[in-house]
């Protein structure tokens, strides 16, 4: 009943103003069909959205399907109660499915765009970056502010405003004149549109002021290759938009939306065609494989009859995994550089450290900076993803020795938007600057029955392999093994699963004892960083133990670590580290414009993130262990590829809690202010090397360049975690979990159209659609083969095992790389930036687009990566095919 009452209140005050669109609309088809770009009016997609039909009974299979995963997420009990610390409003996100599935039962979703929004907005709530589900017709597009802005104080001191960034970049921030703030958006004061704005579409931050940072440009993104919220929103936000300035000048434009092609779709025009794509994965009755542009063009025609140029690489796309690859590329020789940085105004032009490939589609990420006419040490660090972890740990060792030998004496970590990777590589660099502190980093699952029958089936599967063999190798990182790790009660080794899973009951819940990875263990250090040739140990551990007597080369007194509390997963356990166990302090930048304290690293403090297609492929791995074991009921939850009946594109949830040594209420939910909080200004927003110094004087010489009220809530090192939080608890001004509907227009169920295809084709499974990407050996390739918005790129083959088998020169989709947002990249597909692309034919080389044009562009248009087929990634473990011990 209240749902309904519910769904009144909030069409009243919903922000979308077009209307939804009738299901006959060719919207969509003209999205998909248009040859010349992906990017459109906000308004046009929504009319395309809200045309595709609604199917009661997919969404009540889907509903089920994600409620079996959630049983996976560790947070739930605290998430429907949360302590006081805990910054935002608490959800219960089981209950929340099951309102949702009464509400499909009661027909009130007039499309799927509705219904995709409203499940969306539920797991928005969680606020946990780990939580995410990019599926169906939402991961079809994103919306887009048509300007960035940023939020600066004007010295520091006082409440920022919000500017137009392209109006600081024309008045060269500031130097020349005094741009005019904006006041209000669309008519509402602009602090109350943008926090509205920031609740609804930001991921996974656990406080307001985080969720406030992820709208504003930041140069720390730029790097990285990814964007702000403000141009990445989930939901349609209106079809114009009117910025207000303080000289009374409006400025209104339309609201943007990208697509993101997938490639051929076949022939698709209504939004039944849409439905059957994106929600289903079904191609459309004419799909041809030799049609293409809407079955327009016969590319296999074109391919003939560009016979003479092209046969060296177009090969059947079906063509096995195996066959050789061609001419190898070449890379061209580049003038030998100067000095190497990231090519970007707000960073120096020449790093004095930096890890190998540096660059935003190279592999390395770590760069370090001497501060000329200073005794401070700038160390970057803006990912723990994607690096080589020798590189990485090589570039941190030197920044650690050369700044040693440069006499600096204060080192600054800036971690901005950092959004995690690999935890080990979060260990590693904590351990080269404190060799002598050996760091809890305990963690623990929920324990349900589920939990149970797979940590048992597949620790004694483990149990029957000795360590020379390959199934040994490929099962040690994994989530169901215990013996690997280390009960951290005991400090010794799990004996058994059952000795793991307990279960331990707090908050109301069940959960297993608390873990420890066992760092000595080369192997399972080199399997979780993913190095080849199984030889990486993390630093200060086992083969690579620092010496004895080690003593850390700066005292933490003289570290800080500089985040803009966009701080994710193991960037949470890098400052935990740093913070709870060393001591050093924590400086954090931004936040909504009110004074008082912000907490440091806001992303997700889960250990874990873990995709739903690790978790299917977990539970049919214990599944085909308890058949051949002849087991009674195999099937302790549904066939997982049978009960998933929709397109996910990517989707995780927080599989463990990080938990401090002797206490049980997981990180997520503690309160851990930073020691200081600066505000932006136009002087440093995009001038690192001045942020960096303002951040340092804050601490070490004028306290007072501080926030007003921010000091004095920090916690010390080895305190217990603060689960009370500020008084008077921080004004959310965002979503409360009632919201859940808030994107609904309208509850007139009369409306709910049918879908344009019969039940039966409901049940069929996606077709076997395991074509290679084409072959190619330059960009020009793919635009020939119709493959627009694709990259020409080097990819490593994966075989039938998932193992890297040889290279080749393939035309993959570009993309946006972020763990947060909608990256574009299906299935298995991660969206990197680090491989070797081919603009042209025979050169082909690691893409920086920016090396040549360090200045700084107020239309951002991030660089773009490729989505590629990962074989093995970090702690990801790849099934082999045959489960069976033989
Ligand atoms: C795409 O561009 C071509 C060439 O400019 C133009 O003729 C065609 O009408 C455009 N198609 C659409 C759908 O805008
Ligand atoms: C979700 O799963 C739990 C455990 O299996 C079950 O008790 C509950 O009824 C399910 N909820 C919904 C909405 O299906
Ligand atoms: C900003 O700098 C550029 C190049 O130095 C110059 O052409 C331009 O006039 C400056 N703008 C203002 C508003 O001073
Ligand atoms: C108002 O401010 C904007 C941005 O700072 C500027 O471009 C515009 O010229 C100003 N208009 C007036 C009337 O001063
Ligand atoms: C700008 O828009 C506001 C709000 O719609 C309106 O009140 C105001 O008159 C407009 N100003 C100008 C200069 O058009
Ligand atoms: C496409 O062209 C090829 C080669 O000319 C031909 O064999 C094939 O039948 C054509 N397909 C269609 C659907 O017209
Ligand atoms: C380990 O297993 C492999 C393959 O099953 C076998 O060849 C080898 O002899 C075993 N080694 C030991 C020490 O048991
Ligand atoms: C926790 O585990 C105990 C023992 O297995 C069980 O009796 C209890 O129902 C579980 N509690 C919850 C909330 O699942
Ligand atoms: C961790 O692994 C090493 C190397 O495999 C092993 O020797 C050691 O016993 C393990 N640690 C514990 C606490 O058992």
């Amino acid at each position: 009943m209240w749902w309904l009452k519910l769904c009144l209140l909030i069409s009243s005050t919903s922000l979308c103003l077009a209307f939804p669109a009738s299901p006959t609309s060719t919207a969509c088809g003209s999205i998909v069909n248009n040859p010349n770009t992906t990017t459109f009016n906000a308004s046009f997609v929504y009319e395309c959205l809200t045309s595709v039909p609604f199917n009661p009974a997919v969404a009540l299979g889907f509903l089920d399907y994600y409620n079996d995963t959630l049983q996976f997420q560790s947070t739930l009990t605290y998430l429907k109660n949360p302590p006081s610390s805990y910054q935002q409003p608490g959800v219960d996100l089981l209950g929340g499915l099951a309102t949702l599935k009464n509400g499909v039962e009661e027909g009130i979703f007039p499309n799927q765009y509705e219904f995709e929004a409203a499940l969306q907005t539920l797991l928005y709530a969680a606020h946990d970056g780990h939580v995410t589900l990019n599926a169906g017709i939402l991961a079809a597009f994103s919306f887009s502010s048509p300007q960035d802005v940023v939020s600066l104080s004007l010295d520091g001191i006082q409440v920022p405003e919000v500017y137009l960034v392209k109006d600081l970049a024309d008045s060269n921030f500031t130097k020349a004149y005094q741009p005019s703030p904006i006041t209000s958006i669309n008519g509402v004061d602009v602090v109350t549109y943008l926090t509205t704005f920031a609740g609804k579409n930001s991921i996974g931050m656990v406080e307001p002021h985080a969720d406030w940072n992820q709208l504003m440009r930041s140069a720390a993104q730029d790097i990285q290759g990814y964007s702000n919220t403000f141009r990445l929103a989930t939901f349609y936000p209106g079809d114009t938009i009117t910025f207000t300035l303080g000289n009374g000048t409006n400025l209104t434009d339309n609201f943007q939306a990208t697509y993101y092609d997938p490639g051929d779709t076949g022939p698709l025009e209504t939004g039944g065609d849409f439905y059957n794509y994106f929600v289903l994965g079904l191609l459309p009755a004419s799909y041809d494989p030799d049609l293409v542009d809407n079955n327009l063009v016969n590319i296999t025609a074109l391919e003939l009859s560009n016979d003479d140029t092209t046969t060296t690489f177009l090969t059947s796309a079906s063509a096995a995994a195996t066959a050789a690859p061609t001419a190898a590329p070449t890379t061209v020789a580049s003038s030998v550089p100067t000095c190497e940085s990231w090519s970007n105004v707000a960073y120096p032009a020449c790093a004095n450290v930096s890890e190998e490939d540096l660059g935003t589609f190279g592999g390395g990420f770590v760069s370090g900076y001497f501060l000329s006419g200073t005794n401070i040490a700038v160390l970057s660090i803006p990912s723990f993803e994607g690096s080589d972890a020798e590189s990485f740990d090589s570039a941190i060792m030197d920044f650690i020795t050369k700044s040693q030998q440069a006499n600096m004496e204060k080192v600054v970590i800036d971690v901005q938007s950092n959004l995690g990777g690999e935890a080990l590589l979060a260990t590693d660099a904590f351990k080269r600057f404190f060799p002598n502190i050996n760091p809890f980093q305990g963690s623990r699952l929920r324990a349900h029955p589920a939990a149970d029958v797979m940590g048992t089936a597949i620790t004694e599967y483990f149990q029957l392999f000795n360590s020379t063999s390959s199934t040994y190798e490929d099962l040690i990182t994994d989530e169901w093994v215990a013996t690997t790790k280390i009960n951290a009660d005991t400090n010794q080794l799990f004996t058994s699963w059952s000795e793991e899973f307990g279960p331990h009951s707090f908050d109301g819940d069940n959960f297993t004892a608390t873990q420890r990875y066992n760092l000595t263990n080369t192997l399972f250090d080199s399997v979780a960083v993913d190095d080849t040739n199984d030889n990486f140990t993390v630093f200060g551990y086992g083969s690579n133990s620092a010496s004895a007597n080690a003593v850390p080369a700066y005292a933490a007194d003289d570290i800080i670590i500089l985040t803009d509390a966009i701080c994710d997963s193991s960037c949470t356990l890098f400052v935990e580290m740093m913070h709870h166990e060393a001591g050093v302090r924590v400086v954090v930048a931004g936040g909504r414009p009110v004074p008082g304290p912000m907490q440091g690293a806001s992303g997700s403090r889960g250990a874990r993130g873990y995709t739903t297609y690790e978790l299917d492929t977990d539970i049919e791995y214990a599944q085909e262990i308890l058949q051949y074991n002849g087991s009674a009921n195999p099937f302790f939850l549904p066939n997982r590829t049978t009960e998933l009946n929709v397109d996910v594109t990517y989707a995780n949830i927080n599989l463990r809690d990080q938990v401090r040594e002797n206490e049980t209420t997981p990180l997520q939910f503690a309160y851990e202010a930073a020691d200081c909080r600066i505000f932006y200004t136009a002087s440093t927003f995009y001038n690192y090397t001045a942020l960096w110094q303002y951040a340092a004087e804050a601490i070490w010489t004028t306290p007072s360049l501080c926030v007003n009220g921010s000091t004095g809530f920090a916690s010390s090192a080895g305190a217990k975690s603060n689960l009370t939080g500020p008084s008077p608890s921080s004004d959310a001004g965002t979503i409360t979990a009632n919201d859940i509907l808030g994107h609904l227009n309208t509850s007139d169920t009369s409306q709910i159209p049918f879908l344009t295809h019969n039940d039966t084709s409901i049940e069929d499974t996606i077709p076997a659609k395991a074509v290679l990407p084409l072959k190619c050996e330059s960009n020009s390739d793919c635009i020939t083969l119709k493959k627009f918005n694709h990259v020409c790129a080097k990819v490593t083959l994966c075989d039938a095992n998932g193992n890297p088998e040889g290279q080749s020169l393939r035309c993959l989709p570009a993309c946006t790389p972020s763990p947060l947002i909608n990256s574009g990249c299906k299935g298995n597909e991660r969206c990197v930036l680090n491989v070797e692309t081919c603009p042209t034919k025979g050169h082909c080389a690691q893409q920086n687009p920016n090396s040549n044009s360090p200045t700084f562009s107020s239309t951002n248009t991030p660089p773009q990566g490729v989505c590629d087929l990962v074989c093995v990634s970090g702690l990801i473990t790849v099934k082999k095919s045959g489960v069976a011990p033989s």
